[in-house]
């Protein structure tokens, strides 16, 4: 039913905290792929100092403690779960492990992904399949599981890790354009389901990052970051704790009425 536009007064008076608890994360639960490394490991150190309990789940275990160390350095909380986020069992037995400590995570965060660099005529399907179910079948599988006890519950946030190459092309990547513009649609395809049930799922479109993955491929092949760095407005690479900000916002409160958007944290990268 309509909300009767006359109920709301002329002024409608703001209260004196409301503000402040725009983006508290105090309490909350989340869950973050991909959190041994790069952006994963960023957002979730920024999200514990937000005041979150950090659940922190990769393949890298030795990663994970390495953030879990650094977000209880800072005095956060954080515990670590094995997860491979491209089989449904692993994620199950994950999600099971951790409500057996606490209640079910309200936020989560797909961070895991990976990159290849090939001409498209020699693309190898096994790359090909890797890099699609990492990144486009991991974050729906994650988003399956954590997303049907945030329904029951009536409440959570997905936010997804999608690129600027969800909207832009650039050589030798067809395998992971394809996810990341799958990565942007499945943001919509979920927040228009779970929206109306109190879900509201969300993306982050980073522009090209200094992480661990960059430096890899970009090993291989300097082709593919030499034709984005040769179209950014500002000839920079992002750091991973840039995004922590855009984390908090669409964790919280404060994107109430975001959803289905990929915010992109490109440095003006679409503008061009
Ligand atoms: N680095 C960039 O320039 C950039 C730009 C835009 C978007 N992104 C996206 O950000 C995300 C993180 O990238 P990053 O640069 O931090 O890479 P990264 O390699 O530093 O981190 C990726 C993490 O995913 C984990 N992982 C790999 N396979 C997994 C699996 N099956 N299950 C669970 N975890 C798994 C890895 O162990 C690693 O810790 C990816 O989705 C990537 O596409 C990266």
């Amino acid at each position: 039913m309509a909300e009767d536009v006359d109920s709301i007064s002329e002024l409608e008076e703001v209260p004196d905290d409301y503000v402040q608890g725009l983006f508290d994360l105090s309490g909350k639960r989340i869950a973050v792929t991909g959190a041994a490394s790069g952006l994963g490991a960023a957002i979730a150190q920024g999200l514990a100092q937000a005041g979150a309990n950090m659940i922190l789940l990769d393949v890298d275990m030795d990663g994970l403690k390495r953030t879990e160390r650094a977000i209880a350095k800072a005095g956060g909380v954080a515990g670590s779960w094995m997860c491979d986020v491209t089989a449904s069992e692993s994620i199950e037995s994950a999600y099971l492990a951790i409500c057996e400590q606490g209640s079910s995570p309200e936020v989560l965060v797909n961070s895991a992904g990976t990159a290849f660099r090939c001409a498209a005529e020699e693309f190898p399907e096994a790359d090909f399949d890797r890099v699609l179910d990492l990144n486009l079948k991991g974050t729906f599988l994650a988003s399956q599981v954590f997303g049907r006890a945030m329904l029951e519950a009536g409440y959570g946030s997905i936010i997804n890790i999608a690129s600027i190459g969800g909207f832009r092309a650039y050589p030798l990547a067809s395998a992971y354009l394809a996810s990341k513009g799958g990565v942007v649609q499945l943001t919509k395809a979920l927040a228009l389901e779970w929206g109306p049930r109190g879900v509201r799922v969300n993306a982050i479109g980073p522009t090209l990052m200094h992480s661990a993955l960059t430096r890899k491929v970009s090993a291989t092949s300097s082709v593919t970051s030499d034709f984005i760095r040769s179209r950014m407005i500002v000839d920079r690479l992002g750091l991973p704790r840039q995004l922590i900000g855009s984390a908090i916002f669409l964790a919280g409160s404060a994107s109430e009425l975001v959803n289905g958007h990929t915010l992109m944290c490109d440095d003006g990268y679409l503008i061009a």
